[in-house]
């Protein structure tokens, strides 16, 4: 409270983590603690006029604890901080790589990356302030889905860590070429939250991917993909090329096998 009172007024807000994967192991487990969340918005909120963004971790009850933070006077939630807690091994030595207490720590990078954008496409829907993305984002595609989802902005941490804070100016160029691909989008604002309705739509769904005849290379990796024997490669205008097959059930899992410099497999749904 005391550093909120010191910076009031010096700052445009104030990003409170309530969140910790590991915070278990050291002092409770706050990414469940409702009470502690009521007693420290309660807390702080009358202190400051200042935007409150309320930063929380993935758990079952983060939709709920969200939904507890905007009655409380947070301004926006941000979501996910670390995930876990998980765990790695050095094989040469059998101990813990990482972590703290027990060798468990906190995951983050892309791994986690559908868990937090399903954490914002969840708590966009409960909450009516905005919703900021992070877990996970790597490139502009995955800051586009977070904003898809709900997010009216995005945060890294992994990966400017680990490559420097140029990528934030290749997101920024990747968001810039995107639109410009899509005259018909006003701005980035124009897909904020588009996905709310059309995963609800394609929830029971199992669309079937739409191959490029044009850019299918015919090299092969889709038709061992596929567990359901449902791609075979045809001669077609004397090439060869992958065609699916009566029988596929719409898994979609060859869509992210074909090589990305091919980019032949698509889904059917597309903006
Ligand atoms: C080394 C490390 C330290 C972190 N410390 C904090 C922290 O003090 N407070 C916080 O809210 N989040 C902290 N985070 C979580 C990140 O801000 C972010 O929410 C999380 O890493 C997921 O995003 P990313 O995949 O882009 O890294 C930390 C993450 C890492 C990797
Ligand atoms: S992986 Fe892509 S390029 Fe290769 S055969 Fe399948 S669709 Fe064609
Ligand atoms: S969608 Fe699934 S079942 Fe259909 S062709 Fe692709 S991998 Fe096979």
């Amino acid at each position: 409270m005391n550093l909120i009172r010191a910076l009031d007024g010096k700052t445009d807000g104030f990003e409170i983590n309530v969140s910790c994967s590991h915070s278990g192991a050291l002092h409770g487990n706050l990414n469940l603690d409702f009470d502690h969340l009521q007693k420290l918005l309660n807390a702080i909120r009358p202190v400051t006029s200042l935007p409150i963004w309320l930063k929380l971790s993935y758990s079952p009850f983060v939709v709920e604890m969200a939904a507890e933070g905007e009655k409380a006077g947070a301004d926006a939630i941000v979501c996910t901080n670390s995930i876990g807690p998980g765990m790695l091994i050095d094989i040469h030595t059998g101990l813990p790589k990482v972590g703290i207490k027990g060798g468990a720590g906190g995951v983050t990078g892309p791994a986690i990356f559908p868990i937090a954008l399903r954490c914002v496409y969840e708590i966009k829907k409960a909450v009516a302030i905005p919703v900021v993305g992070v877990g996970g984002i790597s490139s502009a595609d995955e800051a586009i889905q977070m904003m898809m989802a709900g997010a009216s902005a995005v945060e890294l941490y992994t990966l400017p860590a680990l490559e420097g804070p140029k990528v934030f100016g290749q997101i920024r160029g990747g968001l810039a070429a995107f639109l410009a691909a899509r005259p018909h989008l006003s701005g980035i604002s124009d897909i904020i939250g588009m996905s709310q309705d059309k995963a609800v739509a394609h929830r029971f769904s199992a669309p079937i991917p739409v191959i490029s005849e044009e850019k299918c290379t015919g090299c092969g990796i889709c038709v061992s993909s596929c567990s359901f024997d449902a791609i075979r490669l045809s001669g077609m205008n004397g090439e060869t090329k992958a065609v699916i097959k009566d029988n596929c059930i719409g898994c979609n899992a060859c869509v992210g096998v074909c090589p990305p410099e091919f980019n032949a497999i698509t889904t059917r749904f597309q903006l």
